[in-house]
């Protein structure tokens, strides 16, 4: 199937993306898009171009599973070096994400219309990259570089409104978005322009330039060892000082050496990693997880303060419940200093505190689980104790709400065994701090219903979590490597050697 479709609207020349699921710009795509443009230009009936896009994604990038191997061309600067350079006006038909090499698709066209709900974003630093296609002279130029660094540098995508607020987009259109771009690129035509980003200067005055600066260097004191952020300062300030042609072609020799770095490489073997992850063996979509509108937790010491901020982050009530009011006061004063250290950071503001700890229910005693659709046990890493809980939790906690234990090493069977509804049992290992760390270790005995893990899962998400289901074994997976990687540590020191010679190695 060709990737990109060619039509035609009266005199607009549509090329339609179509290469499933996000619409990457893989090599098919790159030469579909040159062949399209080539062939628009041709044909003489033809007065302008719209690039749009079929699915739910505009582009989602580059396609990053060719990072790494032999290049194949076309290689995307060039067509992107085609679509600018096209004498008929091309216009970019946004909706969905238009991310990293997708977004400097958009940058080259002549102008920019999306959908309301449309992000557009340079993720490329979260890769360990920098984007490699113009995004660093382009966007600047389009909207100035004290804009444009941030979202280079947080990689985080912006929504289409502010896009159009600050000249990324040139409309934003909540219907009918093929036909306003085919209207935009008849009208540029028609008014014989061509809007060229690599040409506006604009936007790059003094003023912009200081404040680049100042964000420059606070981003180089935070960068700790990733090499992309000096690359990406670099790159950016290449604005100010080089021809656009030269800036380019300087970021493409910073991108390219990043690409064969090994924190990049490690990077990228995570994105797809976290994706294989979600791909839970014997369970497909038809597992419809249970509804999730409240939980409890057992155990208001660090772990267990820190879930019940995860669902209180989340916007679920919870129970935190311990055995005495001591312990539980405690554990409530603990969160509202986290609480408030956010605040002081200006991460959090006083009103979401207050919203946060209110959903905050702190209770004396295990009958304070009874109304709760999933009950979280943190409390004492021993089978006796877990055993114990389970046992009342079977008694109290409603029909078909998900028990489950924090535990980070203790047989999850024995721990189900405690209870009539082994159906409903599993793990749900957090990392310390609980509120911070991102996995979720999902653990799955035998005997376990299909659709309490699929609940696990996707709640894990909900709570901002990559969850990972895992298998009922000793230490689960991350444990049980860190606790070979610990023996094999602690004999080398018995062998002799010093201490930071172990780090080291
Ligand atoms: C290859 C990609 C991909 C990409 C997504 N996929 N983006 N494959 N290249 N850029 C694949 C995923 O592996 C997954 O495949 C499927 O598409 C759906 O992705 P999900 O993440 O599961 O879907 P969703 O949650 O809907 O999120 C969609 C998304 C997200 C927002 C687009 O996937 C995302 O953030 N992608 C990365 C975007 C990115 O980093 N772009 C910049 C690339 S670097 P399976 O097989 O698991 O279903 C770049 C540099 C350009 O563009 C410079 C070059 C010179």
């Amino acid at each position: 199937m060709n990737p990109v479709a060619f039509s035609r609207n009266a005199a607009v020349a549509v090329i339609t993306l179509d290469s499933p699921p996000v619409n990457a710009l893989g090599a098919a795509v790159r030469a579909g898009l040159v062949e399209a443009i080539g062939r628009a230009n041709a044909d003489e009936a033809v007065s302008a171009i719209v690039i749009a896009a079929a699915g739910k994604a505009f582009i989602a990038g580059a396609d990053i599973s060719e990072f790494g191997k032999p290049p194949v061309p076309p290689f995307l600067p060039d067509v992107l070096d085609t679509i600018e350079r096209s004498p008929k006006p091309v216009v970019a038909a946004i909706q969905g994400v238009a991310l990293g090499g997708g977004l400097e698709v958009a940058l080259a066209c002549h102008a920019r219309v999306a959908l309301p709900s449309a992000q557009l974003g340079l993720p490329e630093i979260k890769l360990g990259l920098i984007p490699g296609a113009g995004g660093t002279q382009r966007l600047p130029r389009l909207i100035g570089a004290a804009k444009a660094f941030p979202m280079m540098l947080s990689g985080d995508p912006i929504p289409a409104g502010r896009g159009l607020e600050w000249g990324l987009l040139d409309e934003v259109v909540s219907s009918d978005l093929l036909a306003t771009a085919i209207r935009v690129a008849e009208g540029l035509a028609g008014e014989g322009r061509r809007p060229v980003t690599s040409a506006a200067v604009d936007k790059l005055t003094e003023a912009d330039r200081a404040a680049f600066e100042v964000q420059a260097k606070d981003a180089l004191r935070k960068a700790g060892e990733m090499p992309n952020v000096p690359a990406l300062v670099e790159a950016v300030r290449n604005v100010f000082l080089l021809p656009f042609e030269e800036g380019l072609a300087a970021e493409r020799k910073l991108f390219l050496a990043l690409v064969d770095d090994p924190r990049s490489k490690a990077l990228r073997h995570v994105f797809f990693a976290e994706r294989e992850i979600a791909k839970v063996p014997g369970i497909g979509p038809e597992v419809k997880p249970r509804p999730i509108a409240s939980a409890a937790v057992i155990g208001a010491g660090t772990m267990g303060g820190g879930i019940a901020m995860c669902f209180a982050n989340a916007g679920i009530p919870v129970t935190l419940i311990e055995t005495a009011q001591a312990p539980l006061d405690n554990g409530v004063n603990r969160i509202a200093a986290i609480y408030d250290i956010s605040v002081q950071r200006g991460s959090l503001t006083p009103e979401a505190r207050a919203a946060r700890l209110a959903l905050i229910k702190p209770v004396v005693g295990l009958a304070g689980a009874a109304g709760a659709d999933i009950v979280v046990e943190a409390a004492f890493e021993e089978m006796g104790v877990k055993q114990q809980i389970f046992g009342e939790l079977d008694k109290v906690a409603k029909p078909g709400a998900i028990l489950a234990s924090n535990t980070s090493y203790l047989d999850v069977p024995t721990i189900a065994a405690a209870t009539k509804r082994p159906q409903d049992v599993l793990g749900m290992h957090f990392f310390s701090p609980a509120n911070v760390m991102k996995l979720l270790e999902v653990v799955r005995p035998k005997g376990v219903a299909d659709d309490a893990i699929a609940t696990a899962v996707a709640l894990g998400r909900k709570l901002g979590k990559v969850p990972v289901v895992v298998g009922n074994g000793f230490g689960f997976v991350g444990n049980r490597m860190l606790e070979q990687r610990t023996r094999a540590a602690e004999r080398l020191l018995v062998a002799g050697a010093l201490p930071y010679e172990v780090d080291q190695a």
